[in-house]
């Protein structure tokens, strides 16, 4: 088959292959920021989309989608349970995420994580045609830049890392620091959401490396130069400004606001099930805003979507129970028959869905402990159909760098995010609509397709 000039090579595929009981086979839009901002680079650019298919044990044809190819890499079960689920998301998540959560540490996770990376680097270099250029993603696949260019030294090799890039003491605590450093420095460029990110980058390589750094570049020796920047991350904001503004998803909206029985205010929450995100804490807070009286159940209700992620992991286990609990005691304690104060749902929803949501939420609640940079909150501005809504932020979110006008809230203080929260919802109109503009404009400003340019056009420069 024709080899591409464009690869983007990810953990995973824009869908995921869904088996039903039956067995018939269905595709589904994979979960999480990832594919919702680079589906819409990859259907502007064509090519190739590297990735695993969602399913183990599984080997699936190649096909096309949207525009592009899909080359699908298989993992067997084992190598799901310590690649996927053991070293990327017991190990690299939780240490990248400031270890809001303990990392584990186990050898056999980092020997599946190295044969895993070598399958997905191979696979580049199979698809891959001379000189094309390569864009690698996430934590999931660090190792890959370099293993693809000892393959490939014709190829363009980008990297980007979606999530935090965490401080050097937490870093050096990894056993394989040295090469998941020499993996990324394979690429000629390695992106971060945040300047924060660049620069704990940039002194790992001068403390641990004896690699040349000059500003912003590393002479990796006798070999290439490797640049390493922040590029924040973006949507599709038109894209999005138009879904909302559909006659369907404006039907939704209003058929939600009818079952939810037209609460004068709605406060939302929308995540993966993830104990970065500070379910907890945003649970608690409202929690008590609803029982001391200063939010009434009978107008006002928040509304809480906790999209299933990673159900296996022993963490995420955790924290779904723990978030039935909360749930449970605050419904039982406020709130009338048929008006639930929190009305939770463990699930995803399609895009328009999400949108239909965006549009009825009085004050959006984003509140994790650490994020690389939480895409929902843009989703959220866009998908306001005026400027009365009002943005709740956690400061640790890489988006509230950018979201300055965002009321902005540090999650771990619940007393201090309960004023914040009580001030969004009863600032005057005025102050929440130039909040509001001022969001806008930014996240028109700064979207998916500049994302893109800026990291390729440096890429390619
Ligand atoms: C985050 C990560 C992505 C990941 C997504 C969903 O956005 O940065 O790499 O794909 O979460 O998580 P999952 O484990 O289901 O792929």
């Amino acid at each position: 088959s024709e080899r591409a000039r464009f690869v983007v090579v990810a953990n995973r595929l824009p869908v995921d292959r869904i088996t039903a009981d039956d067995g018939s086979v269905d595709w589904r839009t994979s979960p999480g920021g990832l594919v919702t901002a680079l589906e819409p680079v990859m259907r502007r650019m064509g090519g190739a989309w590297v990735g695993w298919h969602g399913a183990s044990n599984e080997t699936v044809e190649p096909f096309e989608h949207d525009g592009y190819s899909v080359i699908p890499v298989p993992l067997s079960g084992d190598e799901y349970e310590e690649y996927y689920e053991g070293f990327s998301n017991a190990t690299l998540w939780p240490l990248y995420h400031d270890t809001v959560a303990f990392p584990e540490f186990h050898r056999e996770w980092w020997d599946a994580y190295v044969t895993v990376n070598r399958r997905f680097a191979e696979a580049t270099a199979d698809v891959a045609d001379d000189g094309a250029t390569v864009w690698v993603q996430d934590y999931q696949l660090q190792l890959v830049p370099k293993l693809l260019r000892e393959m490939r030294p014709d190829l363009r090799i980008g990297f980007f890392l979606h999530i935090p890039f965490p401080p050097t003491e937490l870093f050096q605590q990894l056993p394989w620091r040295s090469d998941i450093l020499e993996g990324l420095l394979g690429a000629d460029l390695v992106g971060f959401q945040v300047p924060g990110g660049a620069q704990n980058f940039l002194r790992l390589v001068r403390q641990r490396t004896r690699h040349r750094v000059e500003r912003d570049r590393v002479h990796v020796s006798g070999s290439h130069v490797c640049t390493a920047r922040a590029y924040p991350i973006s949507i599709d904001t038109h894209g999005f400004e138009e879904l909302a503004q559909s006659p369907e998803v404006i039907a939704e909206s209003e058929s939600l606001l009818e079952e939810l029985g037209h609460p004068k205010q709605i406060f939302l929450g929308v995540d993966r099930l993830d104990y970065t995100k500070g379910l907890r804490q945003r649970i608690r807070a409202m929690g008590e805003l609803f029982e001391e009286g200063k939010l009434d159940p009978a107008d006002t209700v928040f509304l809480q979507v906790a999209t299933p992620s990673r159900e296996r992991v022993e963490e995420y286990k955790r924290l779904r129970d723990d978030i039935d609990l909360l749930v449970g005691r605050i419904n039982s304690e406020v709130g009338g028959v048929g008006r639930p104060a929190i009305s939770y749902l463990h699930a995803g929803f399609p895009r328009a869905t999400m949108a239909a949501m965006y549009r009825i939420a009085d004050v959006m609640v984003v509140t994790p402990l650490r994020d690389g940079m939480n895409l929902v909150a843009k989703e959220y501005v866009a998908c306001r159909p005026d400027t009365n809504g009002a943005l709740v932020l956690s400061e640790f979110a890489g988006a509230a760098q950018e979201l300055k006008q965002a009321y902005l809230v540090n999650p771990y203080d619940l007393n201090g995010m309960k004023d914040v929260l009580m001030q969004a919802a009863t600032d005057s109109p005025r102050e929440r609509q130039r909040r509001m503009r001022a969001l806008k404009k930014q996240v028109r400003g700064s979207t998916i397709e500049h994302w893109a340019d800026n990291f390729l056009g440096d890429l390619q420069g």
